[in-house]
């Protein structure tokens, strides 16, 4: 379905998975991992980071794009997103409005799949388009 092999996937769900331990979320208790994906198959993780002001916090998805790109990556492949209240089981679990904005700015809708995952073998995939159909990106400013 995706030209992302399953075993890279699986390893993609495992990472988003032990990303998922560093979340803090004291606020809402929902506990998010991710994993991105980049071109060159490195992956690099996040998690949510809420705050006592609410606003400030940032979801998984974005803290991932956020230090891929702050180190120079720009190119992706997809995303894992594993997410549930702590202590439950894991949902599937969409990213919200503004991390698909965010991760639309740096990858071609059509092809970049986002994997929301209850386990490394329980999981859905869906492409960016799919999920965000009609979306807004650079190209609208040139
Ligand atoms: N959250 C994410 O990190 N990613 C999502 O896809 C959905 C929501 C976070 C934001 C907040 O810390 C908590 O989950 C509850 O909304």
């Amino acid at each position: 379905m995706s030209n992302v092999p399953e075993n890279i996937i699986r390893d993609m769900i495992n990472k988003a998975i032990d990303a998922r331990k560093f979340a803090y979320t004291p606020y809402s208790n929902f506990k998010v991992g991710a994993a991105l994906l980049t071109k060159e198959d490195e992956i690099i993780t996040g998690c949510n980071i809420e705050n006592a002001a609410y606003s400030p916090g940032n979801c998984g998805e974005r803290t991932a794009v956020f230090k891929a790109v702050s180190q120079g990556i720009k190119d992706f492949k997809g995303i894992a997103i594993v997410a549930g209240k702590e202590g439950g089981e894991l949902e599937y679990t969409s990213p919200c409005g503004m991390c698909r904005q965010v991760l639309r700015e740096f990858v071609n809708p059509e092809e970049f799949i986002v994997v929301m995952a209850k386990s490394e073998s329980d999981y859905k995939i869906m492409t960016l388009e799919e999920l965000f159909p009609m979306s807004f990106g650079p190209d609208n400013l040139r």
